[in-house]
């Protein structure tokens, strides 16, 4: 197979896989402002057929992520590739949008409803920009709005349906065209947790009906009784990874730490408190695995200058690394 932009030979990504990111970084800020690195070299895979989450604090870079993933961002580095082999990255933009059109569905952290049309006008959206026709759209808005139970508010414009029925429609809309793969950004954000039950409860069986992935970003404790593997995301940078039935008030106790791409590791918040910021440490590999000593602490200790969270402007308790409002990891070494 070909891309057809660069006329470079492309490889399929071996079976089981629906997408591989390699090494994503991206820096909001045009030249000559202040530059935010929101991404700094995200690495990781989906799988086939499983429901992958994506938890962070606010502003760790999960909505970013997602965005560059889907194409609706370019990302400043790196390559987003699917299955077939295609590096979406590298794909010209009128390309870009058809293959996100055939491949991929979008649910937004902001619904991004169109508010002038009805319910069913909605989900047809992506079917007409496709080219299918009439009947076969009809067809398939009716399956999806029986199936999302909101067949009854067809003819019903956002506003005058509830939260949670205006997420079924934004999840039929996008499931329209039936992709592989799925990125819902806070899918149950604006819903109660009843009906982020039932949402979650949803994308689990359409996983199976449909062999669909999702890739799902979320703060709801729910969410992470419904994925099969969770990656944690801190700075945009992947700091741990977590199996099914995660406790998001009680990470330390599932995470696995990742040693990324660029061979970084980042220290849970236990060891960083218990060693008090000690930054050198002896290593050697032991018979159980990687020993790390921290060197006397009179020998190289830093001090804590942070006073205040410099996300949300938490003021920060003597000894700890990391926001205990809003999560975000505290920049500790300063020489
Ligand atoms: N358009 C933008 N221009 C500049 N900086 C941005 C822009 N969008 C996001 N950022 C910054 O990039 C970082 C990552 O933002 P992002 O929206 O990806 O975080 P998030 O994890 O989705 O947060 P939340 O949980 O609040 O939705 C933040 O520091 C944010 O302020
Ligand atoms: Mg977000």
């Amino acid at each position: 197979m070909y891309d057809v932009s660069t006329k470079v030979k492309i490889q399929p990504l071996p079976e089981g896989l629906t997408l591989q990111a390699v090494d994503i970084y991206h820096v909001y800020g045009l030249e000559h402002q202040n530059k935010v690195v929101a991404l700094r070299g995200i690495s990781f895979d989906i799988n086939k057929g499983e429901i992958l989450g994506i938890i962070g604090p606010s502003g760790s870079g999960k909505s970013t992520l997602l965005l560059s993933l889907g194409g609706m961002l370019k990302p400043t580095a790196g390559q987003v590739i699917y299955s077939d082999g295609t590096d979406l990255t590298k794909l010209p933009e009128e390309l870009q949008f058809e293959f996100r059109r055939n491949n991929i569905g979008y649910v937004f952290q902001e619904q991004n409803l169109i508010t002038y049309l009805s319910a069913e006008k909605n989900i047809e959206m992506p079917m007409r920009l496709i080219g299918m026709s009439l009947i076969d759209r009809k067809k398939r808005v009716r399956e999806l709005m029986e199936r999302l139970g909101i067949w009854h508010r067809r003819t019903h414009t956002p506003k005058r349906i509830s939260g949670g029925e205006q997420q079924r429609v934004s999840i039929a809309r996008a499931l329209a065209n039936n992709p592989k793969l799925i990125f819902a950004d806070e899918p149950t954000g604006n819903v109660d947790s009843e009906t982020s039950t039932q949402i979650l409860e949803l994308f689990n069986e359409l996983k199976e009906e449909m062999d669909t992935s999702y890739l799902i970003c979320s703060h709801d404790p729910v969410v992470g009784e419904f994925t099969d593997r969770t990656l944690e995301i801190r700075d945009g940078i992947l700091i741990g990874e977590h199996l099914e039935d995660i406790d998001l008030t009680d990470l330390d106790s599932s995470r696995f730490l990742v040693i990324d791409n660029q061979n970084r590791i980042t220290l849970p918040e236990k060891a960083l408190v218990q060693f008090q910021g000690t930054i050198l440490y002896t290593w050697e590999i032991a018979e159980e695995g990687l020993l790390l000593k921290p060197l006397a602490k009179t020998e190289r200790k830093i001090e804590q200058k942070i006073k205040f969270c410099t996300t949300c402007g938490m003021e920060i308790p003597k000894g700890e690394y990391s926001c205990p409002r809003c999560g975000a990891k505290l920049s500790r070494v300063v020489r």
